[in-house]
């Protein structure tokens, strides 16, 4: 065999482990449980606070890292436009935001944290 063809097939089979290890890297939808705010939690509009969700189980690569946080109340998302916070890390476990401008107060409103899926905080409330 000429060296050329040997270097061709050892690229061949490089190329071809590469390709079939691929699927081995652990790839995971990782939307952890949001810590903070929870049931009995109250804001007011304009104030400061930690949104926080677990890092337990986080996998070893995140499909998608980007987080995205929306209101919600009575159940249905109401802020998919206008996120209480976006293009933060996952990984980072917390993200300060400010307690938006709501039309009215209420005590269900609920926070959906998105990565590739989304998870809720329980009801919780905002007062003006
Ligand atoms: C949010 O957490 C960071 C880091 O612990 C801290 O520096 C910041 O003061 C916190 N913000 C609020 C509103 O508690
Ligand atoms: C919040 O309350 C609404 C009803 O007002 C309910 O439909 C929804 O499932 C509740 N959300 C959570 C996360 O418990
Ligand atoms: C999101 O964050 C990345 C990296 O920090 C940045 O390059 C990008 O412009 C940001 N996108 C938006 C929409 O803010």
């Amino acid at each position: 065999m000429s060296p050329f063809m040997t270097y061709f097939l050892f690229l061949f089979f490089a190329l071809a482990a590469v390709v079939s290890a691929a699927p081995l890297i652990p790839r995971d939808d990782f939307v952890p449980p949001i810590l903070y705010p929870q049931a009995g939690t109250v804001w007011t509009v304009g104030q400061k606070h930690n949104v926080t969700w677990s890092l337990n189980n986080v996998p070893s690569q995140i499909t998608n890292p980007n987080g995205k946080l929306v209101l919600a109340k009575g159940g249905y998302l109401i802020g998919l436009d206008k996120p209480i916070a976006q293009n933060f890390s996952i990984a980072l476990g917390r993200i300060e935001i400010t307690v938006p401008d709501v039309q009215e107060p209420g005590n269900d409103y609920a926070l959906v944290l998105f990565g590739n899926s989304g998870n809720s905080s329980p009801n919780f409330t905002i007062n003006k």
